[in-house]
C-alpha cells in the first residue's frame, strides 16, 4: 500500500514536471510564431437579440471610443490602439486572455478588481480620461464584449498570449539616443516624427505615442519594460517580432522619455 502511494507520487511528479518543461518549450515556440492556444469566436457568431446587441455595442465602444464613449476619453486613442485587432490580438492584452482571470488583486490600487474596475484604470490612464461607473452602460457593454469573446476559454489560468510579453532584461541599459534612431527609421512613418500620430480626413489613422493626445504617466505603457514587450511583439504594425530585443528596449526608452500628460491625482 505504502509502496503504491510512493509510486503514484513519483508518477504524479514526473507527469507534472514534464508538463512544466513541455509547457515552457511550447510557450517559447509559440512566442516566436505568435500562435495563441485560444482562438476567439468569429465575429459572425455574435448572436442576434438583446445579448448580441450589448456585445456589439461593447465592440463599437472598444474600436471607436471617441464616438461611443467620448465623454470619458481625454486623448486621441481608442481601446483598440493598444488592444490590437479589436481586442483579439495575442500579446496585446487580448480580452479573451483577460476575462477569465478577474476578479484579480492589483497592487496598483491595492484591492481585488472586477474586470469593470480594471477597465476603469485604462480609461483614467491609457485614455487620459475619466472612468465611467462600473454599472454604467459603457462598462456593461465592454464587459459583455469581453465575456462573449472569451466563450470556451478556460478560466482562472493565464493563457498563452494573454497580457503582454515579459521581456528578459536587456544586455545593455536601454538607450534613448539609440532608440531615437530606431524610432525615426521604423516608427515615424506612421506615428510622426514628433510622436503626434497621423490623421486622415479629420480622423485618427495612426495614434499619437507621446504628447498631449497620448496616454498619461499613470498608464501601463509608461513603463519601459512593458512598452518594450508591446513593441517587440506588435510594432511596426503587421511586422511584429522584427525588431531585436535591444532595439525594442531602446525605442521604448525613447518613447517613454518624451513628454506626455502627467498622472492624474488620485480621487
Ligand atoms: C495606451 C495603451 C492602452 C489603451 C489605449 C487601453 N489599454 Fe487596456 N491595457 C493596457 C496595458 C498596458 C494593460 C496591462 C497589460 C498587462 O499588464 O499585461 C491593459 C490592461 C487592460 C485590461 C486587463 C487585461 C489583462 O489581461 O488583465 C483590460 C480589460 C483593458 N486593458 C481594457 C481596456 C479598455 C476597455 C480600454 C479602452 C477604454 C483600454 N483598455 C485602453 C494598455 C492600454
Ligand atoms: C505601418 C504603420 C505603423 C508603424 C510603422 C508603427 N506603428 Fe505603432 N501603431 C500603428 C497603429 C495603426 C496603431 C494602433 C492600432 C489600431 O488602432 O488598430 C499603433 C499603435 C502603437 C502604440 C500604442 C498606441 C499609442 O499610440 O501609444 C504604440 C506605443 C506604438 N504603436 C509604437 C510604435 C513603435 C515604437 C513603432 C516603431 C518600432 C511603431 N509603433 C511602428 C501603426 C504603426
Amino acid at each position: 500500500m505504502f509502496g503504491k502511494t510512493v509510486f503514484m507520487k513519483a508518477v504524479f511528479w514526473s507527469v507534472l514536471l514534464s508538463a512544466l518543461v513541455f509547457g515552457r518549450l511550447a510557450t517559447a515556440g509559440t512566442q516566436s510564431d505568435g500562435e495563441p492556444v485560444f482562438s476567439p469566436p468569429s465575429e459572425e457568431s455574435i448572436p442576434a437579440g438583446s445579448f448580441g446587441d450589448l456585445v456589439r455595442q461593447g465592440e463599437k465602444i472598444f474600436t471607436n471610443t471617441q464616438k461611443y464613449a467620448g465623454h470619458y476619453v481625454g486623448n486621441d486613442l481608442t481601446c483598440e490602439s493598444c488592444h490590437l485587432n479589436r481586442g483579439r490580438r495575442a500579446y496585446a492584452a487580448p480580452l479573451w486572455g483577460a476575462y477569465g482571470t478577474y476578479p484579480r488583486y492589483r497592487s496598483k490600487n491595492h484591492k481585488v478588481n472586477s474586470l469593470g474596475e480594471r477597465m476603469q484604470g485604462c480609461f483614467r490612464f491609457s485614455m487620459n480620461g475619466t472612468a465611467p461607473a462600473v454599472d454604467s452602460q459603457t462598462v456593461k457593454a465592454l464587459v459583455a464584449y469581453s465575456f462573449w469573446m472569451s466563450r470556451g476559454a478556460p478560466v482562472g489560468v493565464k493563457l498563452q498570449g494573454a497580457g503582454m510579453v515579459h521581456m528578459a532584461p536587456p544586455t545593455r541599459s536601454p538607450d534613448p539616443f539609440e532608440g531615437k534612431k530606431v524610432y525615426e527609421a521604423r516608427c515615424a512613418l506612421c506615428h510622426g516624427i514628433h510622436g503626434q500620430g497621423r490623421t486622415s480626413r479629420g480622423k485618427m489613422a495612426f495614434p499619437p505615442v507621446w504628447g498631449a493626445k497620448s496616454f498619461n504617466e499613470g498608464a501601463g505603457l509608461y513603463n519601459v519594460g512593458k512598452l518594450a514587450g508591446f513593441i517587440k511583439m506588435n510594432m511596426p504594425l503587421s511586422k511584429g517580432d522584427s525588431l531585436s530585443a535591444q532595439e525594442a528596449w531602446d525605442v521604448a526608452a525613447y518613447v517613454d522619455s518624451q513628454p506626455r500628460p502627467k498622472k492624474p491625482v488620485a480621487k
